[in-house]
């Protein structure tokens, strides 16, 4: 990485406002982007970078708080009007691209209006990057959000160094011309805009170079597109975690005193999971699993408990608040069934978590169940590895993540399968130490390797070859 200032782009900032009895603190955000973006550790002679984002705030509330925001990034956040946001946020990204991009075509919600504010809200961003742009700064736009944007960007700033990475999968394309074919073109033609599109995996990418191939006719070579325009490097790079800061929380006071809590609320085995609400989890086929299990095997009634941690997430959306009712409906059909007066089968919690809360679960569980049915990476796992300096705990993993590419020692699973995740349930339960100590030794090497500074750094160097290529007109 060289010293060249960093644009940051994401529609979610790391952090919102929150205020109790008339004190307002600031709240961190959950989810996998923002867990990454902020774990960049930049050489000390760097210049702060600067993180655009959407505001889920007012200005009026930015300008008197924005002083408790007070760390390594400078932040720019743009303030959309309300409708503008709704049929962006709730409408264009998670109603059509969210669901389209998971493999959940009968989820999307497609509406003219929605596009209209996508293309208002991606304009807006772009105005204030370039607002914004030095000549030597390097832009990275992050996520499905924002599409377009590397190519408004490129329109108003012809010699900009743009990067794009995408945080969850790239479909293939039968499931991306479900798209009217001039939507399909604008979006595909906007990433066009970038230096260079990153990817989780290998398959993601084949998939974007396919769909830019029949949908826009430019073919690649070797992963880079050149149109009459713009040339277009692609690459793929799985994103990692913070390792150290993962593996070392285990062993902070508050870690170990919250661990002991759980141990002695909870004394036989524990089964951990945690997800932001979302249906592309597969939170309800995990439960099925369970209920499968406790069904076929009774004799586990009474001797393990399922910690099932939902972070609230899209909430407006109907698809979501759909699907918090069917997980708290399937909670208490479980524990109503298999409960006894003094135990019940599922500990369920809709809420956030703190980070040493989350440590001391991923630490003082038997067994991460991480199931989605489609997930980019899923950086949950990653962390589950990463916290459990004893070598313990048995990770039971979706074979649809991102993530499974990598580790591949733990029992993956396919999610829909109720039967095979119980029975791999079964399994985990009674593993011998000897054997999950392996596993996670193998896991642990292998994501220990590649952390979240060493994707940042590949991306930023393969990024800043694709602008010396330019220059020296290779
Ligand atoms: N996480 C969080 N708040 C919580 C619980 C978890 O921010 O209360 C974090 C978690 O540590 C992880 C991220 O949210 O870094 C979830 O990332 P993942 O890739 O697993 O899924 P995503 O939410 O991005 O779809
Ligand atoms: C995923 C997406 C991110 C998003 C996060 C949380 O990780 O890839 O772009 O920020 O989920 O979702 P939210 O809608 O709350 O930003």
């Amino acid at each position: 990485m060289n010293d060249n200032r960093l644009i940051i782009i994401s529609y979610r900032l790391p952090f919102s406002f929150k205020t109790e009895n008339r004190v307002t603190s600031v709240k961190a955000s959950a989810g996998g982007l923002v867990t990454a973006v902020k774990s960049l550790d930049l050489p000390p002679s760097a210049p702060k970078p600067v993180w655009v984002g959407c505001a889920d705030f007012s200005q009026r509330v930015w300008e008197k708080h924005k002083h408790l925001v007070n760390d390594d990034f400078e932040y720019v956040p743009v303030f959309l009007d309300k409708t503008t946001n709704k049929g962006f946020y709730n409408g264009f990204a998670n109603s059509v691209l969210w669901p389209l991009f998971h493999y959940f075509p009968a989820y999307i919600d497609y509406h003219d209006d929605y596009l209209t504010a996508y293309k208002a809200a991606n304009q807006a961003v772009c105005d204030k990057v370039v607002e914004l742009l030095q000549p030597d700064d390097l832009v990275w736009v992050h996520d499905y959000h924002f599409l377009p944007l590397p190519m408004l960007i490129r329109q108003s700033q012809p010699s900009a160094t743009i990067g794009f990475f995408l945080h969850i999968p790239f479909p293939s394309y039968e499931l991306l011309r479900l798209l009217p074919g001039k939507c399909r073109s604008y979006l595909l033609n906007g990433l066009l805009g970038a230096n260079l599109v990153g990817f989780h995996t290998t398959d993601y990418r084949v998939h974007f170079l396919q769909s830019v191939r029949l949908s826009l006719g430019f073919s690649h070579r070797l992963g880079t597109i050149v149109t009459p325009q713009t040339k277009v490097q692609t690459g793929t790079f799985p994103i990692g975690i913070n390792y150290s800061l993962f593996h070392d929380a285990s062993a902070d006071e508050e870690v170990v005193q919250e661990r002991l809590d759980l141990k002695r609320s909870y004394p036989d085995k524990i089964i951990f999971s945690v997800d932001r609400l979302d249906y592309t989890k597969g939170v309800m086929q995990r439960l099925d699993a369970l209920e499968v299990l406790l069904k076929q095997h009774p004799d586990w009634i009474e001797k393990l408990v399922f910690i099932l941690v939902v972070v609230p997430s899209r909430d407006q959306i109907q698809t979501y608040w759909e699907r918090k009712q069917m997980i708290e409906q399937a909670v208490g059909r479980i524990n109503g069934q298999f409960g006894t007066l003094t135990w019940l089968p599922i500990v369920y919690r809709y809420s956030d978590v703190t980070f040493s809360q989350l440590v001391a679960l991923y630490t003082a569980c038997d067994i991460a169940l991480i199931t989605p049915v489609r997930d980019g990476m899923n950086l949950v796992a990653k962390e589950f590895v990463a916290s459990r300096q004893d070598q313990q705990g048995v990770l039971i993993l979706s074979e649809l993540t991102g993530a499974a590419n990598e580790l591949g020692e733990a029992l993956l699973v396919n999610p829909l399968d109720e039967y095979e995740v119980a029975d791999r349930l079964l399994y985990a339960l009674t593993m011998p130490p000897d054997e999950q100590r392996q596993r996670m030794i193998t896991m642990q090497a292998r994501i220990s390797g590649y952390d979240v500074r060493q994707w940042a750094n590949d991306f930023i160097d393969a990024l800043l070859t694709t602008q010396q290529a330019d220059q020296t007109g290779q």
